[in-house]
């Protein structure tokens, strides 16, 4: 009976409310007003954010009748778990990833023309691909970076737990952002050298990260494109979030580029979440969603990968789930 199913949709449809009102907040940085075991008034926190104090009230309210922020009788807002991971200073904090989402919202308003012609929603919202648009805008390419260690960081405990990275010399991470996951595996791996390589925009952030993390020495971090050239003399070339954001031409582009400069004994790891078959709900198929609206690239079935490894001369060796999203999908040279 369709009253039944209105309902359902209608509170599905509320979610994009639900996902807005939490980006606003994080913007305004409600959660680092409020101090744990605490509980302050709208309208204070609404002075100290430069918010409009009943907006601000009914937007708590809404937050908190779904989990996010805690009432009080007096009218005080406190922190619940997923309020406390919007404050900055949470181990791992969401907040970066709540902006990031907010800010690049037209993107997804755009869903529908991107059905039309297939072209990504961020270029059409924002006049180029992502990865174009990112190096000129610094505080939005800085919420990225943020937004994807809330989502990603989680991935890396998972994958060194999951994966044996032993016996490595020297290990690349290509595309490797801010420099979270080099720092991890290097960390596990005390004997093991790194080469850090992103676009030039990046490198600045990463090199300031892995020197606090006192890995200077044994880790370099180089300049360049994918598209142009992978940097020479690693042993394994790892890259996680990268292939998804691109299409299959591209991608093997990128995949030839590392043929072209891994040593016959090289290993290539692509970490991502694999699309598994049938109807069950999965973050692979989430993923993919924000590939097609963000960079306008596409999570992939383990046989695709197979396809992709074969078109740039690879052989896939093997794909390790972790447990975490991700799997670690295992290439070597033919
Ligand atoms: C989705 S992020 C993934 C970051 C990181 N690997 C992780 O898993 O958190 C994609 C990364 O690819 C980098 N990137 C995009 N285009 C690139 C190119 N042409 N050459 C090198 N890096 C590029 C971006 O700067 C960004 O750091």
């Amino acid at each position: 009976m369709a009253a039944e199913e209105n309902i359902q949709l209608l509170q599905i449809m509320g979610g994009s409310v639900l996902a807005r009102a939490i980006a606003a907040v994080a913007e305004f940085g409600v959660a680092d007003q409020i101090e744990p075991g605490s509980s302050r008034a709208a309208s204070e926190l609404a002075a100290a954010t430069g918010c409009h104090g009943q907006a601000l009230y009914r937007c708590l309210r809404y937050l908190a009748s779904h989990g996010i922020f805690v009432e009080d009788p007096q009218g005080a807002f406190g922190l619940t778990p997923l309020a406390a991971a919007l404050r900055t200073d949470a181990p791992g904090s969401f907040r970066a990833g709540a902006r990031m989402f907010g800010r690049m919202f037209p993107a997804v308003a755009e869903l529908e023309n991107t059905l039309r012609d297939g072209e990504s929603g961020f270029s059409k919202a924002f006049g180029e691909p992502i990865f174009e648009y990112l190096p000129k805008q610094p505080e939005l390419a800085g919420i990225f970076d943020g937004g994807m260690t809330a989502i990603h960081g989680a991935e890396t405990p998972a994958m060194l737990e999951a994966f044996d990275f032993s016996g490595i010399g020297t290990f690349a991470d290509v595309g490797g952002g801010n420099g979270s996951l080099l720092t991890s595996v290097l960390q596990k791996y005390p004997a093991m050298k790194g080469i850090l390589f992103d676009l030039g925009h990046v490198i600045e952030r990463a090199t300031a990260n892995l020197q606090k993390a006192g890995l200077s020495d044994r880790c370099e971090v180089r300049e360049g494109s994918f598209f142009e050239a992978f940097p020479e003399g690693a042993d394994a070339y790892l890259m996680r979030h990268i292939i998804h954001d691109w299409d299959d031409q591209q991608s093997i582009q990128i995949l030839k580029n590392c043929r072209a400069v891994i040593p016959p004994h090289g290993r290539l790891f692509i970490v991502e979440a694999v699309v598994p078959a049938g109807n069950e709900p999965s973050p692979a198929k989430e993923f993919d969603m924000a590939m097609l609206i963000y960079p306008g690239g596409m999570e992939r079935t383990e046989a695709e990968y197979r396809s992709l490894f074969a078109a740039a001369g690879f052989e896939l060796v093997g794909v390790t789930p972790t447990a975490s999203p991700v799997s670690v999908v295992e290439g070597r040279p033919v």
